[in-house]
């Protein structure tokens, strides 16, 4: 059901690959929503082909962006403003890459090289986003900005690799960035902290199954979904949460701040 949150909204969403994607299913509900949107990606993911669909059927351009590359953000930002006529009102940053576990390599034998990398695509590139969209004055008066994160940067989940660390890293830029854009333009910027999802990016990671199991398992409201993520982030880029900046938001069906459940003591009783 749609409610016209995003009506006369504009904004960016990062990081839609393929129909599992998280921001896929966003950039669909933002629509639904009434929203006006750009997508982009890495202009290797654009040569898959996939996204040319979501974008006609969201009526949206595709401008291509490596994240890491600061040219590639400022005609982004260039483009994006010349076809909405004006700066954007929300923005999704949808985007996560780690080498180390994409090539197997445990965190404690990480290659910094393949770690650089990582952070630069996962992390810092938030902060690149932010600092080219204020030079550029591109995000309007109460704008929201949000990035997608995993539970990884408060707790250890092994085989999440340096991408908790990655995690860690763009949650505080969140905040300090919140700080900043709040107290100049009045724009937000939260982290969203989702379950465990099956999508390219989630699927990399060493034993997704047991490790999406066990969450549904430890979760009283079982995993969300990357349709529910959606909605959440709909309401997040909303005019109804216009006073929430600089959190990270847990949408884990109450996986953060359960200790164990009955599902589970069960399972250890066997
Ligand atoms: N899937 C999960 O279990 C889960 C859980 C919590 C958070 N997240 C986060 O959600 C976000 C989206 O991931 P997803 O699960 O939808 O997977 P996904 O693989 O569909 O999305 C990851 C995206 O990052 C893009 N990307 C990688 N390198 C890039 C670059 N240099 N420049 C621009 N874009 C680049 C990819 O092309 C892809 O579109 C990530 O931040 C991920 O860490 C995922």
């Amino acid at each position: 059901m749609a409610y016209n949150l995003l009506k006369g909204k504009k904004g960016i969403i990062f990081g839609a690959l393929n129909e599992q994607s998280i921001a896929w299913k966003v950039a669909q509900r933002a629509v639904e929503e009434g929203a006006e949107i750009v997508l982009s990606n890495a202009p290797i993911a654009l040569r898959m082909g996939e996204l040319n669909k979501l974008a006609e059927a969201c009526n949206a351009p595709v401008i291509g962006a490596d994240v890491t590359n600061n040219d590639d953000i400022v005609n982004l930002f260039n483009k994006t403003q010349e076809h909405f006529g004006g700066g954007v009102d929300f923005i999704l940053h949808s985007i996560g890459m780690s080498v180390n576990v994409r090539k197997g390599i445990t965190y404690t034998q990480n290659n910094y090289d393949f770690s650089h990398k990582g952070l630069d695509i996962s992390a810092l590139s938030l902060h690149r986003i932010l600092q080219t969209a204020m030079k550029m004055d591109a995000i309007n008066e109460w704008g929201s900005v949000l990035a997608l994160t995993y539970i990884a940067a408060q707790r250890v989940f092994p085989d999440y690799n340096d991408m908790a660390d990655n995690k860690a890293y763009l949650e505080s830029i969140a905040r300090s960035f919140g700080y900043y854009y709040g107290v100049q333009k009045k724009v937000r910027i939260n982290t969203v902290s989702q379950s465990p999802t099956r999508t390219t990016a989630g699927s990399g990671v060493k034993g997704f199954d047991g490790f999406i199991n066990y969450a549904e398992k430890m979760s009283p409201l079982g995993n969300a979904s990357a349709d529910q993520c959606a909605d959440y982030c709909v309401t997040l880029f909303s005019d109804l949460t216009k006073m929430v900046t600089m959190q990270n938001l847990f949408h884990d069906g109450g996986f953060s701040f359960t200790g164990v459940t009955q599902a589970v003591i069960e399972q250890m009783e066997k």
